[in-house]
C-alpha cells in the first residue's frame, strides 16, 4: 500500500529513469543520414512518460513480466511520440515548441520529422516482438494488437483526422468526447490493457482496468484543453492559447473553464470508482496517477 505521496514520487522517478534508459538503448543513433539524430531528438529528454508509468503500474498491479512491461512502456511511448512530431507539423497544428525545445520540423525539416514519425511507429511494433524469445508469440500478438487498435483509424489517428476536420465547427458534447476519447484517450487505455496483458487477469479486474483507462485518458484530454488556456507557455513546454488560436473545439470552448474542470475531476472520479471495483489487491500507484493526471501543471 502506498503511504505517503513521496513513496508515489519515489516510484515515479523510479520509472522515469529505468524508461528513458531503455529508450536510449532502444532508438538508434545509427540510423542513416540523420533519421536517427532526428529520433531520439523526438523521444529522449522530455515529456511525463505518464504512459509508460502507466504500462508499469498496472503490470505491478497484476503481477506481470517486468521485462514484457518495460518492453510496452516504450512502444507506447514511442507511439505518443511519434504522434506529437506529426501533430506538430504544418499541415496539422503548426507548432514551433515542444517539451520545452523547437519541434523536431523546425529542427530537422518536415521530411525528416515525417520519417522520424514513421520509424518510430515501427520501431514501437518491433520492440513488442524481440528476437531472443523473451516475450511469448502470443503475448507479444496481443500486446501488438492492443497497441494496433489505438494508434490506427479507430484510436489516434481517426482521433486526429476527427481534429482536423472539426476546425471552425462547435462540436456537441457527445462529438467532442468522442473525438477525444480516439485522439488521446485510445492509447491511454491502451496502456493500461497493455501493462494487464503482461499478467493474467480476472475478467472482472480487466473489465475495471479499462473502465480506468478510458475514464483517466478523456480527463487527460479535458485537461490539455484547460492547460492550453491557464498555462504559460515556458511552463508547458509547447505554445499555450493555440486551441482558441486555430479555433479548436474543446472542453473549454464548449463549456467554459469551471466546468472543464469540474468534468476532469468526475471523470478522475470514475477512475477510482472502477480500479476499486476491480478487486485487485494494491492499486495504489495507479489511484497516485489518477491524482497526478488531476493536478499536473503541464
Ligand atoms: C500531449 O501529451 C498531447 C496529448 C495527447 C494531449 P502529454 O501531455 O502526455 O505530453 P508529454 O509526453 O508529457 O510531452
Ligand atoms: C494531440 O492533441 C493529440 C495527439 C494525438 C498528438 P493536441 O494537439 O491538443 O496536443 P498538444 O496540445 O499539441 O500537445
Ligand atoms: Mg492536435
Ligand atoms: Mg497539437
Ligand atoms: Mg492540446
Amino acid at each position: 500500500m502506498l503511504s505517503d505521496p513521496t513513496d508515489f514520487a519515489a516510484w515515479r522517478q523510479a520509472k522515469q529513469d529505468e524508461v528513458e534508459q531503455a529508450l536510449s538503448t532502444w532508438v538508434p543513433a545509427d540510423a542513416p543520414a540523420g533519421l536517427g539524430e532526428a529520433m531520439r531528438y523526438a523521444v529522449l529528454d522530455g515529456g511525463k512518460r505518464l504512459r509508460p508509468l502507466l504500462v508499469l503500474a498496472t503490470s505491478e498491479a497484476v503481477g506481470g513480466s517486468h521485462g514484457a512491461a518495460l518492453r510496452a512502456s516504450c512502444a507506447v511511448e514511442l507511439i505518443h511520440a511519434y504522434s506529437l512530431v506529426h501533430d506538430d507539423m504544418p499541415c496539422m497544428d503548426n507548432d514551433v515548441l515542444r517539451r520545452g525545445k523547437p519541434t523536431v520540423h523546425v529542427r530537422y525539416g518536415e521530411a525528416q520529422a515525417l520519417l522520424a514519425g514513421d520509424a518510430l511507429q515501427a520501431l514501437a511494433f518491433e520492440l513488442l516482438v524481440p528476437g531472443d524469445g523473451s516475450v511469448s508469440s502470443e503475448m507479444a500478438a496481443l500486446l501488438c494488437r492492443l497497441l494496433a487498435q489505438a494508434a490506427g483509424a479507430s484510436g489516434m489517428a481517426g482521433g486526429q483526422a476527427i481534429d482536423l476536420a472539426s476546425v471552425g465547427l462547435a462540436l456537441d458534447q457527445p462529438a467532442l468526447e468522442a473525438m477525444h476519447r480516439q485522439k488521446t484517450g485510445a492509447l491511454l487505455k491502451a496502456s493500461v490493457t497493455m501493462g494487464a496483458a503482461t499478467g493474467s487477469v480476472p475478467a472482472q479486474a480487466l473489465e475495471q482496468l479499462g473502465r480506468y483507462g478510458a475514464a483517466l485518458g478523456l480527463a487527460f484530454q479535458v485537461v490539455d484543453d484547460v492547460l492550453d488556456v491557464t498555462a504559460d507557455s515556458a511552463t508547458l513546454g509547447k505554445t499555450a492559447g493555440k486551441d482558441a488560436a486555430a479555433d479548436k473545439p474543446t472542453f473549454v470552448s464548449l463549456m467554459g473553464l469551471t466546468q472543464a474542470q469540474a468534468y476532469a475531476e468526475r471523470l478522475l472520479d470514475q477512475a477510482h470508482a472502477a480500479l476499486d471495483e476491480s478487486r485487485l489487491d494494491d492499486t495504489a500507484i495507479l489511484h497516485a496517477l489518477a491524482d497526478w493526471v488531476g493536478r499536473r501543471a503541464y
